[in-house]
């Protein structure tokens, strides 16, 4: 789950040529009173909880790009070694002539994995954060100039209303990075079942799923030695500071990452260190000493547990390309 939040609703802009708009179109996206709404019901229940798309500020997805390049955080490494050694057999289960759709594509880099082998009719890059999109749009139509790009902002967390640019060209969701982790699972059905929707009996669905696997492999991913993972969690505290006007301070917490062997996830939490109380948005919160505010659930799935989720969004599982470890997943599913 690539997302900010906090930009206040956008009108529709119409495409300005065919193959590229050098305006994304827009949908709206959660307004300020929407973003505190979330944030201060989320601090009001217990234990307390931010939802994790607050981590991706600037900085956040700065910090989150360094953890990328992270030796523990294999996540990005394995995910990119499966899609190198079975690129052809993916693109040619994918076909030709589709419109590749990639929810929360921020710097649009995982889709050159797939191009230019896969000659898509046209890619369509989903973010909320219509800058930044449309600066990685522009430079990939610089790369692929043939490509017809239009990319769309919003938030596709809450629901797709995918605008086809191309007629006669099936959608094809690409969602890579194993962010479907992130979602909670009947909220990642949910999920599902709205790209499934935008499928009119044809189209596909290509997707990266981290899979279950040793603890400390888990464990070291979430709590690196450098204290990078750390750094990206404290960072969601400056955040709400940001958006809200505030004095959450992340000296008085630290990062607490832990394996749920039983619910198959990785928490993220931030432990309070000492009793204290804050101001955001105009409202008081305290903290005790040892209290835990949740901020991630990152889930992982065996393949056949994640194509059962599937499933019950209308796909059937067509291909799975796995690393010879099955740390990591790649699966294509088409419309049941
Ligand atoms: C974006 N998402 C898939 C990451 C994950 O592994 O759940 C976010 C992350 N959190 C801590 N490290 C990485």
């Amino acid at each position: 789950m690539r997302a900010t939040a906090g930009n206040a609703a956008e009108s529709v802009s119409p495409p300005i040529n065919k193959t590229f708009t050098t305006m994304p179109l827009s949908q709206p996206v959660a307004t300020v009173d929407a973003v505190e709404l979330e944030i201060m019901t989320g601090l009001a229940r217990t234990p307390k909880q931010i939802s994790p798309k607050y981590f991706y500020d600037q900085q956040g997805s700065e910090l989150f790009d360094a953890i990328t390049e992270l030796d523990e955080y294999y996540v990005p490494r394995v995910e990119k070694e499966i899609f190198s050694a079975h690129r052809d057999a993916i693109c040619e289960a994918i076909g030709e002539g589709v419109t590749l759709v990639e929810p929360g594509a921020g710097s649009c880099e995982k889709v050159k994995w797939l191009l230019p082998d896969l000659e898509p009719s046209a890619y369509v890059p989903m973010d909320i954060s219509g800058e930044h999109l449309q600066a990685s749009a522009s430079a990939l139509k610089a790369e692929f100039d043939e490509l017809t790009v239009m990319p769309q902002v919003c938030d596709h967390t809450q629901g797709i209303d995918l605008e086809l640019p191309v007629e006669d060209a099936p959608p094809v969701f690409f969602y890579p990075g194993s962010s479907i982790g992130n979602f909670e699972p009947d909220v990642a059905v949910d999920f599902l079942r709205d790209m499934r929707a935008q499928m009119n009996g044809d189209g596909g669905l290509l997707i990266g799923v981290d899979a279950k696997k040793d603890t400390d492999v888990l464990h070291a991913a979430y709590n690196d030695a450098e204290g990078v993972t750390a750094q990206f969690n404290l960072n969601v505290l400056d955040n709400l500071n940001n958006l809200l006007g505030g004095n959450l301070d992340s000296d008085k917490f630290e990062h607490h990452a832990l394996y749920n062997d039983e619910q198959g996830r990785i928490e993220m939490h931030l432990r309070c260190t000492e009793a204290h109380a804050a101001r955001l948005a105009g409202h008081t919160i305290r903290f005790a000493d040892g209290e835990l505010v949740h901020t991630e659930n990152s889930y992982k799935y065996h393949p056949e547990e994640f194509v059962e989720l599937a499933e019950q969004a209308g796909f059937e599982q067509s291909q799975l390309w796995q690393d010879n470890r099955g740390w990591f997943s790649v699966l294509y599913f088409e419309p049941a």
